[in-house]
């Protein structure tokens, strides 16, 4: 099985750490926008237009489907998405609100870029006691890998749901980098998205990745978050 992923950068990698983990036996072909980050102040259009062209560029890697690694796009044009292709597409957005309402939790904040908060997707969806939280801040320090103001920008954010909250979800896939940073600042159970993802072990593995910018701290970041040594990362075409 041929599976394509795309996010704004390097952040859909979380998602594909965790499917070459759960699931190794499959053909991966990563693609992130990197030369259009950040999508979490887009407008739905913008960003609908962005999806489309990383759809087309995945489509041309014979891809047979698409996980949307991308909370932003996920919340602001997934179903148009899927109604213009015809291979399935999915998105760590949908599993992760089953799993919600299916949980225990029952105040939860959900962390996110702007795009994605206001699309009000988790309170519309979850039948719990969902806080919003957009936190724009974060993006740029996860890709600039400059983490010196990262805990005062987390405790400005965080330290007013210290006591109201029994899980936070990390609805941004760049934020589970950060995750054991935030851990120390809250005490509440944090949700990795891509956690909840089902697909299907293929038989054949492989791993590509592509980027529409290339830099050293993308390289870095990359082989980072894989924590892998020797990957190619090819400069999208
Ligand atoms: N990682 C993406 C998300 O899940 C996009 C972040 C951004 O580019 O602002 O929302």
């Amino acid at each position: 099985m041929r599976i394509g992923l795309f996010d704004s950068g390097v952040g859909g990698l979380t998602v594909l750490k965790t499917l070459l983990k759960k699931y190794p036996h499959n053909e991966y072909i990563y693609y992130g926008d990197t030369l259009n980050i950040p999508y979490g102040d887009k407008s739905k259009e913008e960003l609908l237009n962005l999806a489309k062209n990383n759809v087309a560029f995945l489509l041309r890697k014979k891809v047979d489907m698409i996980i949307v690694a991308c909370g932003t796009v996920s919340s602001n044009c997934l179903d148009i998405i899927k109604k213009e292709n015809t291979i399935p597409i999915y998105s760590i957005l949908e599993p992760t609100i089953d799993y919600l309402n299916k949980s225990n939790y029952e105040n939860i904040l959900v962390i996110a870029t702007h795009a994605t908060i206001n699309s009000h997707i988790f309170k519309n969806n979850v039948k719990k006691n969902i806080y919003e939280l957009e936190t724009p801040k974060l993006v740029p320090i996860i890709e600039s890998g400059d983490y010196t103001d990262l805990n005062k920008i987390l405790h400005s954010y965080l330290d007013d749901y210290k006591n109201k909250i029994d899980a936070l979800v990390l609805g941004c896939t760049h934020y589970p980098i950060i995750k054991e940073k935030i851990k120390k600042i809250i005490n509440a159970n944090l949700l990795d998205m891509s956690d909840y993802i089902n697909i299907n072990n293929g038989n054949k593995s492989n791993l590509e990745l592509y980027f529409s910018k290339i830099d050293d701290k993308i390289t870095n970041n990359t082989k980072k978050i894989l924590n892998l040594n020797n990957i190619d990362i090819n400069l999208k075409q």
